[in-house]
């Protein structure tokens, strides 16, 4: 790997690829109609997922020049220093190995002398059979009741990953076993999440990274008194904390401090960044949930897609042309966001998973070496599922005035096969929804000229706001139907999208400084807030205001 990033505006593609967006106005119509080999050439197989680019705006001579930017920043050394283990978080000096983590137990993998395909499935076993005690009913409580409700505590990469993936594999649950996710430092979250729930029943994990995120020790000492005050009278503390409570972290001597006992804990390991994490004992809730059957199937997705990404060449490489084409719309065509829009209710947490995914990996604004970047990085991610999307959001994606490229998921098959049948026409429901699927992406390529407007009959003064321009960018990603191992496939996609963009950045895509400074503000600012009026002196003008409104107001 060369020693420092390549500073991607120094390369002869950047330079090809602005003179072709100079100007670059291609016609999808014409560019679909004129090459029959386009859409063959732009459908890919990546595992399950069957993936079609051939509506992104490009052709073949931006491909070629894009391939040519991945080439000369080096993205390959950098992809095969990552499933190395080298030290490529440069900021943080740690490997990035949350690939590892989906290795087959048959692999091996050694880092700093240590075999870490051997640590990750002596913790896998152990989840494993602590998932199928509770999912038995053989763990307890404290009064020898089985677990009904596991609750998970955690925020960030330690809440957004296993609550996706609880809500996309629903069908896989356990009957009688349901999770909740408390992450909010905001009290409502847990008074929320707590209500109603049985203490003898309901077993609590604290998922953190760190064991030092304030939001998630906060809200694991609210659940620890919300549990000890509510056991039946007698009840031994140290045994119920023992028997309720379960830990995830990395920080195994703090779990012990907080008192939970640490053969009840589940480690992993600093390599594993917060955002990557829900392949490790991070998704022990989901474990529990899906069972270790189906929880191996996701990693089998996770790895296949890594194999993809490893292997597969350039020309038909999912991941690293998606990324490459997010550069190009981001740094040439000028796109500030990106739509994820799952076809698939059962994501509708996928584009929230994403956010953090992607903005914490590439939001930044040097490179691994600390110089400044002269180009835009990190585009906003964002989403709903569709169709609801369609009757809020859309409209501006049709024809507004930016440019917004969109990935588009569905599945063949549905959770929940319902027909309408009221009429006697037994209309198949997720046909319908699979019509909308289709519908949009093909609107939003093509559009509707103002002479095809004209010919429906259309007033003059009306043509104008009922043309769509069309050329509207997107991606169609679908698979047969959403299952544990598809969606390991899909979230490997876009971890392996986020690395080729911050790879052409030349950025550091698994660190995060920028949450530090308001975590640092928000410790400083608690006296003033609690009202000490010395402390709020010191705070800007506009804070202290704000914090005498609070004064003045609460409680009122
Ligand atoms: O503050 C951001 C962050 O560090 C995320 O990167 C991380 O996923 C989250 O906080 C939670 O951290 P932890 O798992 O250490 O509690």
């Amino acid at each position: 790997m060369s020693l420092g990033p390549v500073d991607p505006t120094t390369t002869g593609a950047w330079a090809q690829l602005s003179r072709l967006a100079d100007g670059y106005d291609l016609d999808l119509r014409r560019h679909l109609a004129d090459d029959p080999a386009w859409v063959p050439h732009q459908t890919l197989t990546a595992g399950d997922l069957h993936v079609d680019l051939s509506k992104n705006l490009w052709d073949d001579g931006v491909e070629a020049a894009l391939l040519r930017l991945a080439d000369e920043v080096d993205l390959g050394a950098r992809r095969d220093a990552m499933f190395a283990g080298e030290r490529i978080n440069v900021t943080e000096d740690r490997a990035v190995l949350h690939t590892a983590l989906r290795l087959p137990a048959d692999a091996s993998l050694t880092v700093d002398g240590q075999d870490v395909v051997a640590d990750v499935h002596e913790v896998l076993d152990r989840a494993y059979a602590f998932a199928e005690r509770v999912r038995s009913g053989e763990w307890t409580g404290v009064t020898g009741r089985r677990i009904e409700t596991v609750v998970n505590i955690g925020i960030g990469g330690s809440d957004l990953g296993p609550v996706m993936a609880y809500e996309a594999l629903e069908p896989y649950r356990q009957d009688g076993l349901t999770c909740r996710f408390i992450s909010n430092i905001d009290p409502t979250d847990a008074g929320q999440k707590l209500a109603g729930l049985d203490p003898e029943t309901t077993l609590f994990i604290v998922s953190s990274k760190t064991f030092g995120t304030l939001e998630t020790l906060t809200n694991a000492r609210l659940c620890k008194t919300w549990l000890l005050e509510r056991l039946p009278p007698g009840s031994d503390p140290a045994a119920a904390v023992a028997q309720h409570f379960v830990a995830v972290s990395t920080a195994l001597d703090k779990v012990a401090d907080f008192g939970i006992d640490t053969d009840n804990a589940f480690g992993f390991w600093d390599w594993v960044g917060g955002r990557y994490s829900m392949d490790s004992a991070i998704g022990l809730s989901l474990v529990i949930a899906i069972g270790p059957d189906h929880f191996a199937d996701l990693l089998a997705g996770f790895h296949a897609m890594d194999e993809h990404f490893r292997t597969a060449p350039a020309a038909s490489n999912v991941p690293l042309k998606m990324g490459l084409l997010n550069v190009w719309y981001v740094n040439f065509l000028g796109a500030h966001t990106h739509a994820v829009l799952p076809y698939a209710q059962l994501l509708h947490r996928f584009p929230a998973y994403l956010q953090q995914l992607t903005m914490e990996s590439n939001g930044k604004r040097v490179r691994w070496d600390g110089t400044a970047v002269g180009y835009d990085t990190g585009e906003v991610f964002w989403g709903e599922p569709g169709t609801n999307g369609q009757h809020a959001f859309y409209q501006l994606i049709h024809q507004g005035t930016r440019l917004v490229p969109a990935d588009f998921i569905a599945f063949a098959n549905p959770a929940y096969p319902l027909v309408d049948d009221v009429d006697g026409q037994g209309v198949d429901v997720h046909e319908l929804l699979l019509a909308n699927f289709f519908a949009q992406t093909q609107a939003l390529a093509f559009g509707r000229t103002a002479d095809e407007v004209r010919a429906q009959g259309v007033a003059d003064n009306l043509v104008p706001a009922r043309t769509f321009p069309g050329n509207r960018p997107t991606t169609s990603i679908m698979a047969p139907a959403l299952t544990p191992g598809v969606l390991g496939q899909l979230v490997a996609l876009y971890e392996h999208v986020t690395f080729v963009e911050g790879a052409v950045w030349g950025i550091d895509s698994f660190d995060q400084w920028g949450v530090e400074l308001g975590k640092e503000l928000a410790q400083q600012l608690r006296p003033a807030v609690a009202g000490d009026a010395d402390v709020t002196a010191h705070q800007d003008p506009s804070t202290q205001s704000l914090i005498r409104y609070y004064q003045e107001t609460r409680g009122r």
